[in-house]
């Protein structure tokens, strides 16, 4: 059995949730940050994981959280304004302890080398996303870019992985991916939200993935059973 400790930042979403079971599955002593009012998210969990309340952009919060973590796991989210995610992905990487693994979650919008082309659809979705935050201020695109930035430029052993569309459903198996939005094998742009999970933990003992932002698609979709082995 696995005896290291993680970390999960955003642990009560549906994304945080089924990371949370796998890392437990695969032995992880596991701490997850949420916000006090969603800590009855993870009423299931109770006893097998310890959980700190807080908003996860809360510094003290997150240096609490992330102590002797050999690594964390940041649902980065672009909800909210006051440069939540930003908060959170800075926190993460000032209070991580040195050498410890870290993953961030986010969209497909995210581009590290500005290499990436969109389809039309993505390139639409974000700026209504866009129209909508300035409208409501309930959504900042631009946070989480900022965020990923900075995570970019992190002497930390980081990786960001990032999400094509989500969909519900039993796994599928560990996600493939590439570097940039736009290879061939991305194209059918579909993901199981239990196996994006799959993909972030899995990320923890993957070495070969620091100071990559591989752009995930599901195993199972056309692009990936036409392109996998040619690319993989
Ligand atoms: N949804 C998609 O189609 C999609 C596509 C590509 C990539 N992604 C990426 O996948 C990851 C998970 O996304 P998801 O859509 O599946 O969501 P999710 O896992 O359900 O997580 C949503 C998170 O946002 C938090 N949250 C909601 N409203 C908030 C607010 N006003 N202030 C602060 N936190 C708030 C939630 O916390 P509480 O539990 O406390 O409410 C929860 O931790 C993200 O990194 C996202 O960028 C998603």
């Amino acid at each position: 059995m696995n005896s290291k400790k993680i970390c999960i930042v955003g642990a009560s979403g549906k994304l945080g949730r089924y990371m949370i079971q796998q890392a437990l599955d695969r032995g992880y002593e596991v701490v997850g940050v949420c916000r006090e009012r969603s800590v009855s998210k993870l009423e299931a969990f109770k006893g097998r994981i310890t959980v700190i309340p807080g908003a996860t952009n809360d510094r003290q919060v997150i240096k609490k959280a992330v102590a002797g973590c050999d690594g964390v796991l940041t649902v980065l989210v672009p909800w909210g304004v006051h440069q939540y995610a930003t908060g959170t992905a800075q926190a993460v990487l000032d209070y991580a302890q040195p050498g410890a693994r870290l993953i961030f979650s986010c969209g497909w919008h995210i581009s590290r080398d500005g290499q990436d082309v969109y389809p039309q659809s993505l390139k639409r979705d974000e700026k209504l996303a866009r129209w909508l935050g300035r409208l409501t201020h309930l959504i900042d695109i631009d946070d989480q870019v900022e965020a990923c930035r900075r995570v970019f430029v992190s002497d930390t052993r980081w990786t960001v992985v990032r999400g094509s569309d989500l969909e519900e459903g039993e796994s599928q198996g560990l996600p493939v991916w590439s570097k940039h939005v736009g290879d061939p094998i991305l194209e059918s742009n579909i993901t199981r939200r239990v196996d994006y999970a799959l993909f972030m933990v899995a990320a923890l003992e993957n070495d070969s993935l620091i100071h990559e932002a591989p752009a995930i698609v599901g195993c199972r979709t056309p692009s990936a059973l036409a392109h996998t082995s040619a690319a993989q």
